[in-house]
């Protein structure tokens, strides 16, 4: 058998452009050559694709030469890239070899969230991770939770607001908040990940502040109920159909909570791995893993989040494409779970080629009886 060409993709227009370039570091380096042949595809920060060799460092010190572009063609069988270099007045184009399989470590918008998913089903090409359906609900707060409670599974209360009904703008709404919530309110942006834009309100005022900050970075917000004092379990999910948990781990924060500093900026936050906590609870926090894999349309992997009071759970939240340094939760908690890193890439390439090829065996076209569209005039 030949191998299989890989293309990994990273960076991207995010507020979680870095993290992605630490995770892709990690996934280059554990992909198996014997394997796999890698494209890097990189992606800056304004969305221009480099496929290149040296795409990586370029991203990561900023020095991405700009005379390369890439050209993507939305039709099946053709999934080569086409590269471009201008070079002064001369442009000169090459194809990348032809990609078999996609493997996006792109974190947040316009790589978790369905976007780049959906092109590459346009493209007929397999990828790593959820689908289109999977990753916009992984990636929006409000449906998310609004999908996860209707399905039955413990959510913390909340409220929404779009930009047009901004709580600040609308006369006892503040109050009417503190009639349903009680400090500390978490109040995020529906859709960012990372911690970015995220405030924990402890009253009136950094509520205020809360929603104005994070009506910076998205147009629709949620209001959370603040659980304190609060335990964060975290556990990975891996699987189409028949999805499987890991062990879970738990997360000390080194700060208030576990926001973008203590998740990449101290040292202080801590994984316990597995966390320290009963067999029974452990069975019960990977059933509703599973539950809520399965309700969101997540496939290939994911690593949903739990928030923790004395014995009540709350499903917090799913991350269809997880930190994925070699030290990062998901592939950490597999490895405790006698499944090594190099190995889980395997299994989701693995699940990525099978997935597409379940869906090539459906039909695609319905012959009817009779040629109705031909007479339709208007
Ligand atoms: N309702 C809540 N109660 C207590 N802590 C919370 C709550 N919501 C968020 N947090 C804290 O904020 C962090 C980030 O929130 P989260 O919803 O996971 O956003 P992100 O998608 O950016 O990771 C969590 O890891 C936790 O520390
Ligand atoms: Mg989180």
């Amino acid at each position: 058998m030949g191998k299989l060409t890989v293309g990994v993709v990273f960076g991207g227009r995010s507020a979680e452009h870095e993290v992605s370039l630490v995770s892709a570091t990690s996934i280059l380096k554990a992909l198996d050559p014997e394997r796999y042949r890698v494209v890097p595809i990189g992606i800056s920060k304004d969305g221009r694709w480099i496929v290149h060799e040296k795409a990586l460092e370029w991203l990561k010190e900023n020095t991405v030469p700009d005379r390369f572009r890439c050209a993507v063609f939305p039709e099946p069988e053709e999934s080569r890239l086409l590269i471009v270099e201008e070079n002064g007045g001369n442009v000169s184009f090459r194809y990348s070899p032809a990609i078999d399989l996609f493997f996006p470590v792109l974190h947040g918008t316009f790589g978790e969230d369905g976007t780049i998913q959906g092109l590459f089903e346009l493209m007929d090409v397999p990828y790593v991770g959820a689908g289109v359906l999977g990753s916009a609900v992984g990636m929006d707060k409000v449906v998310q939770k609004t999908l996860l409670r209707f399905a039955g599974l413990p959510v913390v209360q909340f409220l929404s607001y779009t930009q047009e009904q901004n709580p600040l703008h609308v006369k006892g709404e503040i109050k009417e908040i503190e009639t349903k919530l009680h400090y500390p309110i978490f109040v995020k942006p529906a859709n960012l990940g990372s911690s970015v834009g995220i405030t924990k309100a402890h009253n009136r005022g950094e509520l205020r502040t809360g929603i104005e900050l994070a009506f910076q970075y998205d147009r629709k917000i949620i209001l959370e109920q603040g659980i304190e004092p609060v335990r964060e379990i975290e556990i990975s999910v891996l699987g189409n159909e028949s999805p499987r948990a890991s062990l879970p781990g738990e997360i000390i924060p080194s700060r208030e909570f576990y926001d973008y500093e203590a998740k990449y900026v101290d040292d202080g936050s801590k994984l316990l791995i597995p966390a320290p906590l009963p067999e029974e609870t452990v069975k019960r926090i990977q059933e509703l893993a599973i539950r809520a894999y399965q309700v969101a349309g997540c496939e290939g992997m994911a690593r949903v989040d739990f928030l923790m009071r004395g014995d009540e759970l709350y499903v917090s939240e799913i991350n269809t494409i997880p930190g994925f340094t070699m030290i990062s939760m998901y592939p950490k908690l597999w490895e405790a779970s006698g499944l090594p890193f190099s190995r889980l890439l395997d299994e989701l390439i693995d699940l990525a080629m099978r997935r597409h090829q379940a869906r090539k065996r459906l039909r695609t076209s319905y012959e009817s009886e009779s040629d109705w569209y031909r007479r339709t005039t208007t």
